[in-house]
């Protein structure tokens, strides 16, 4: 073992992955959680259990703390405070971009360093290349810690020097994978009312969503731009295909609620006077 050694606090499903990953790539790893039982598993694979939370943060330079929320992180390094000076705290548990902040100057008071990172994959995915992980703080501590970090994902990325920013993207990547299950949903419980299976409506949708990926590119610029000239659909053209839509769900039964959103996105834009823009023009109605 001849890695950094490294401190994981926090072994649910996500902490005893990355214990997991940091063990295998060679790092004396050391763990702590609030439930013991939980680290016996890498106990028998090579990991140091600490006695308690302030053993474990003095076991190792590097502590990695992974739990359910923010304030689980302050409550459960308060025992352990006296032993965080010189210590680089990373931070890995998912929060709003607020927390993250307030708790980069709680540990900063503690004499810690501190990054703050976003997971954008489940745990089976921890360890593999293609796996990212977002991260915000200082980039000189970033790039010493860079080779530990990559261990748990390739696609390992310092996006600022802003703690905030991890977790604001972290919250507009879930956005889009939220509303992405919810066309899934939407759009097989339509086929499903005639016996399609939802394994037969996969490949057409995976490929649907590529192309909705080109759409995209052409309307990022056009936000960054703020012109919104309609290059392959109108707002206006848009309305029938979503009332089609609707009234689709609502003969078979099916919530329409979505296509409605939907519907009232686009009239909103064309009763502003957007009829003949693309739907980037959208951007209005999210903008504060
Ligand atoms: N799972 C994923 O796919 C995924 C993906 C990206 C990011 N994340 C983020 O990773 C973090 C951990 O997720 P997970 O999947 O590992 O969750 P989990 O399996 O539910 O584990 C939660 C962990 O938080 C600890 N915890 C909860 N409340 C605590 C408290 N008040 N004091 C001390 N420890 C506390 C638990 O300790 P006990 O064992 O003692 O209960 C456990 O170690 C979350 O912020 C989650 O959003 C998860």
């Amino acid at each position: 073992m001849a890695g950094t050694p490294v401190t994981v606090i926090g072994l649910g499903l996500m902490g005893r992955a990355l214990a997991t990953a940091l063990m295998n790539a060679g790092h004396p790893t050391t763990v702590w959680n609030r439930t013991p039982g939980k680290a016996q598993a890498l106990v028998e694979a090579g990991a140091s259990q600490a006695p308690t939370v302030e053993a474990a943060v003095a076991a190792a330079p590097l502590v990695i703390v992974c739990v359910r929320d923010y304030d689980a992180v302050r409550g459960l390094l308060a025992p352990a405070e006296p032993a965080l000076a010189g210590r680089v705290l990373v931070n890995l548990t998912s929060g709003a971009s607020d927390e993250a902040r307030a708790m980069a100057e709680w540990a900063a008071e503690r004499g810690a360093e501190y990054l703050d990172g976003a997971i954008m994959m489940t745990p089976p995915g921890i360890g593999a290349p293609e796996t990212v992980i977002l991260y915000g703080g200082p980039p000189a501590l970033y790039e010493a810690h860079e080779p530990a970090l990559r261990v748990l994902g390739g696609g390992t990325t310092l996006i600022s020097s802003d703690v905030g920013l991890p977790s604001l993207y972290d919250v507009a990547l879930l956005g889009i994978m939220w509303s992405t299950f919810n066309g899934f949903m939407h759009g097989a419980a339509l086929l499903g009312t005639e016996k399609i299976p939802a394994t037969d409506f996969l490949p057409m949708a995976t490929g649907w969503l590529r192309g909705v990926a080109t759409f995209l590119t052409a309307y990022a610029q056009q936000i960054d731009d703020g012109a919104f000239a309609a290059e392959d659909a109108t707002l206006e053209t848009q309305v029938p295909p979503v009332r089609h839509l609707i009234h689709e769900s609502r003969i078979r039964g099916v919530d329409a609620t979505l296509a409605e959103y939907t519907e009232a996105l686009l009239t909103e834009a064309i009763g502003r006077g957007h009829a003949l823009d693309s739907y980037a023009r959208v951007i209005d109605h999210f903008r504060p």
